[in-house]
C-alpha cells in the first residue's frame, strides 16, 4: 500500500468511526428520558430513595446490579408485586410471610413506606433489556429410574429448576425461601399442596405451579423435602 492511501485509509476510518460514535451517542442520549421514565421521577421517588439510601436496604438486596446477593434483586419487585403487598410486607415481613423469611423489620414509618414504593415501582419501570434474567425453568425432568426415592427427589428439585429460586444448604437461589429445614416446619401435605397450587397458600405468588408432575413425580419431591428437618 502506498503511503498516501494508508494516510486516506487512516483518515477516512478515523472520520467515518467518529461519525457513527457520535450518532450512536446521540441516540443513546435521546432515548434516556423515554427509557428511565424521566416523567415518573417524581418527588417521592426521590425521597424513596434516600430512604433506601439511609437504610442501606443495598447492603442485603441489588438494584440494577449494585448491592448485595444476600436477598432477592428488586429491580423488577414493583412490577412483581402489588403496591398494597410490597406496605404490608415493609411495614412487617413477617406479617406476609410467616417463618421462612429472613428479612428484619426496617422500623419504617408510613411515610417511608409509601415512598420507598414510589421509588421501587420507579424504578421497575426502567428499560433494562430484560435485566435481571428471569430464573430458568426447566420443564423437562430425567430423574435416574435406578436411584433411591431420597435422590430421586433430589433430582426432581433440580431438574424442575427448584434450585432456580430456592437454596438447600447453601445451594441455589435466593428468589423463594430457603428450604434446608422445611421438613421441620411444613408437613407432607402442605409441601405437596404448595407444589402443585402455590397459589393456594401464598395469594400472590411468585412461584410457577408444578401440576404436571405426574403422582409418582411429586410424592418423591415431597419425601425429600419433608426430610430435610
Ligand atoms: C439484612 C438484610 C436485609 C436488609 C437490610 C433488607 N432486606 Fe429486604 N429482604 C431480605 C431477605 C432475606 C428477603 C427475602 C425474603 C425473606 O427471606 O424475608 C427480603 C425481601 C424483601 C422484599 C420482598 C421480595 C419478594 O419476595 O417479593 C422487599 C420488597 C424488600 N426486601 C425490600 C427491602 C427494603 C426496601 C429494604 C430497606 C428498607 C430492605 N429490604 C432491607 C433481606 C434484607
Ligand atoms: C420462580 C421461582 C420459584 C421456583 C422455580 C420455585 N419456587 Fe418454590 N417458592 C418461590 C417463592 C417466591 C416462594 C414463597 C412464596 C411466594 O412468595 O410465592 C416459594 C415457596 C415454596 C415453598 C414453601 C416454603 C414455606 O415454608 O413457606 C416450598 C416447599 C417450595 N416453594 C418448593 C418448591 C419446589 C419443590 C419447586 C420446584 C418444583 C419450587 N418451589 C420452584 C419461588 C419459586
Amino acid at each position: 500500500m502506498e503511503k498516501s492511501t494508508a494516510k486516506r485509509l487512516f483518515i477516512w476510518g478515523t472520520l467515518i468511526s467518529t461519525v457513527i460514535f457520535i450518532a450512536l451517542t446521540y441516540d443513546t442520549l435521546r432515548q434516556i428520558p423515554r427509557r428511565t421514565d424521566d416523567a415518573g421521577l417524581t418527588q417521592q421517588v426521590v425521597a424513596g430513595k434516600w430512604v433506601w439510601q439511609k437504610k442501606n436496604c443495598n447492603d442485603c438486596h441489588t438494584i440494577l446490579g449494585i448491592g448485595g446477593y444476600y436477598a432477592p434483586d428488586l429491580t423488577k419487585e414493583g412490577k412483581l408485586r402489588p403496591a398494597d403487598w410490597l406496605k404490608k410486607f415493609l411495614k412487617d415481613p413477617r406479617a406476609v410471610m410467616p417463618e421462612p423469611r429472613q428479612m428484619p423489620n426496617q422500623h419504617l414509618t408510613d411515610k417511608q413506606i409509601d415512598d420507598l414504593v414510589a421509588f421501587l415501582q420507579w424504578v421497575s419501570n426502567i428499560h433494562t433489556n430484560g435485566w435481571p434474567p428471569q430464573p430458568e425453568v426447566a420443564s423437562a425432568n430425567e430423574a435416574a429410574a435406578s436411584s433411591s426415592e431420597l435422590s430421586r427427589g433430589r433430582l426432581l428439585f433440580s431438574s424442575n429448576g427448584c434450585t432456580a429460586c430456592h437454596k438447600i444448604n447453601g445451594m441455589g437461589g435466593n428468589v423463594g425461601p430457603d428450604l434446608s429445614h422445611v421438613g421441620a416446619r411444613r408437613d407432607p401435605q402442605w409441601i405437596a399442596q404448595q407444589i402443585s397450587d402455590p397459589a393456594s397458600h401464598y395469594p400472590i405468588n411468585l412461584m410457577p405451579s408444578f401440576k404436571t408432575l405426574s403422582k409418582t413425580q411429586l410424592d418423591e419431591l415431597v419425601q425429600y423435602l419433608s426430610n430435610l428437618k
